[in-house]
């Protein structure tokens, strides 16, 4: 018999059930890593009868010495335990169910079931194989639809009719496309043209899940592959229709404009090869956000998306609450990203002056190497004449940006005269001329007016006051 684990952790949770007189198998995630060859330290045990997940979880940490570390999730009958030898494991036991969905729900019916049952109601073939940790047979595996086989042929596919697999849970339509994002696998054609089919019950799914699985294809190295995937089963004009404004090149005059949803996935897959940051990425997606809304013909210029950058970073913060992203400092970092990203290609078509920079590393801050990551992205002209030269221009902004934080040390930078010296220098009380004098300080230092030290800074606030009227406490 070929024995298909070797890892000690198995023999521990098999002789754990063998006490019990539990069937124990290991199945899903972890099974279909091992035959991929991918690293996996999630393991999903499945034990036959009632209760016996949690009995088998608290069996085999008991055994292990470790009692404490038994999470238990009574309402769904299930328990987390996490072992940490050499490697640091997470192990899942639930008892094997038939499960099924009322139509307009998402809470399932939930009644045991056999190993058999566990498998049916599983998502794909490739997540439905199952590794028996029973005596006699330890080590075997149980494959019912063929998931090896579509591993090897790199499919994703439903193990029952695809469409009682997707009404189970519609988000599967989701991980459909997520696992073939992420393992670059096909989806088997019935399987779909049943996501084409059931699309719209996608709404029952919460948008906390949902964006859990978008965020998996965002991460993965080509993640146009998932959204043009999404584009075409109809899902992504359900969950996202914002990108799919996007879509579109339109010509008047003979005069069109690019299409602004493939150029988007361009950026995003260009940024993907150099950047696994998720909110880098994110910024990518809706770099051009607004450009449908800002779209304007003019007989002249031809097509225009005037201001399409601050519009559309002003969006960022409703779509990250539609989306049901996080309202943190994330949003506040893809807000930035997207009001800044044609800042540094204004720079490297313009003269590149030491203002401008010093001017571009204030607002960025910190952000600054993520925004140049971001733009030099964003040129997917065709024309490669074109790229050379805004590549070479931003080089030259790059140097400009080292030399300039070298010499005046902008990032993160606070102006040499703080409001409360203002204010005690002139006796005032906190009121708009206070402000009003710290930007003009600020204001001469960018603009390399003045030096960035304190003598010059207190110079220059005494002679602004002067013109305002204000006279220096005695
Ligand atoms: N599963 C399912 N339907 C779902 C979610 C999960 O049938 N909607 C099953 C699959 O058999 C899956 C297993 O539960 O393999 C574990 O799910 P999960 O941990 O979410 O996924 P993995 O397959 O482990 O993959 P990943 O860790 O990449 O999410």
């Amino acid at each position: 018999m070929k024995q298909f684990i070797e890892e000690p952790v198995f023999e521990k949770i098999a002789e754990a059930a063998d006490e019990l007189g539990l069937p124990a198998y290991v199945v899903g995630g972890f099974v279909r890593d091992k035959f991929m060859g991918r690293e996996c330290t999630d393991i999903d045990v499945v034990a036959i009868g009632e209760g016996s997940g949690i009995a088998l979880a608290r069996h085999f940490a008991r055994k292990l010495g470790i009692p404490n570390k038994v999470n238990v999730f009574k309402n769904f009958g299930t328990a987390m335990v996490r072992y940490e030898k050499e490697v640091e494991w997470q192990i899942e036991f639930v008892g094997a169910r038939k499960e099924s969905y009322r139509k307009d729900s998402r809470k399932p019916i939930v009644e045991n079931g056999t190993l058999e049952d566990d498998q049916n109601r599983r998502d794909f073939t490739i997540n439905a194989l199952a590794i028996s940790l029973q005596k006699e047979n330890f080590g075997e595996l149980i494959d019912p639809f063929g998931g090896i086989m579509d591993i090897d042929k790199r499919l994703i596919k439903t193990p029952l009719d695809p469409d009682i697999t997707f009404s189970d849970d519609p988000l599967r339509m989701m991980r459909a496309i997520r696992f073939a994002t992420q393992l670059k696998f096909e989806i088997e054609p019935g399987t779909f043209n049943a996501i084409c089919r059931n699309a719209r019950r996608i709404r029952i799914v919460s948008k906390e899940r949902i964006i859990d699985e978008f965020n998996k294809m965002l991460l993965a190295k080509k993640p146009s592959f998932g959204i043009n995937l999404l584009d075409k089963s109809g899902l992504l004009v359900l969950i996202f229709p914002k990108l799919v404004d996007l879509k579109g090149a339109q010509m008047i005059d003979g005069k069109g404009h690019k299409d602004n949803f493939n150029h988007t996935l361009k950026v995003l897959d260009n940024l993907s090869a150099n950047t696994e940051n998720l909110w880098l990425r994110w910024a990518a997606l809706l770099h051009d956000i607004a450009k449908p809304i800002t779209k304007k013909f003019d007989p002249e210029l031809g097509w225009t998306f005037h201001g399409h950058e601050f519009i559309g970073a002003k969006m960022v913060p409703k779509i990250f609450a539609e989306l049901k992203l996080p309202l943190n400092d994330k949003m506040k970092y893809v807000q930035k990203l997207v009001l800044l990203h044609l800042r540094p290609i204004i720079l490297a078509e313009d003269h590149v002056t030491d203002s401008a920079v010093r001017r571009l590393l204030f607002e960025a801050g910190d952000e600054i190497d993520d925004l140049m990551q971001l733009c030099e992205a964003d040129i997917t002209s065709k024309n490669r004449q074109k790229v050379e030269r805004y590549l070479k221009n931003f080089q030259l902004v790059r140097q400009k940006l080292k030399e300039i934080e070298e010499k005046d040390r902008i990032r993160n930078w606070q102006p040499p005269i703080s409001g409360e010296l203002i204010m005690e220098t002139f006796g005032l009380k906190p009121s708009k001329i206070v402000g009003e004098i710290k930007v003009a300080i600020r204001e001469a230092i960018l603009d390399g007016k003045i030096g960035n030290n304190y003598d010059d800074a207190y110079r220059f606030m005494l002679q602004k006051a002067g013109e305002l009227g204000l006279v220096k406490k005695a």
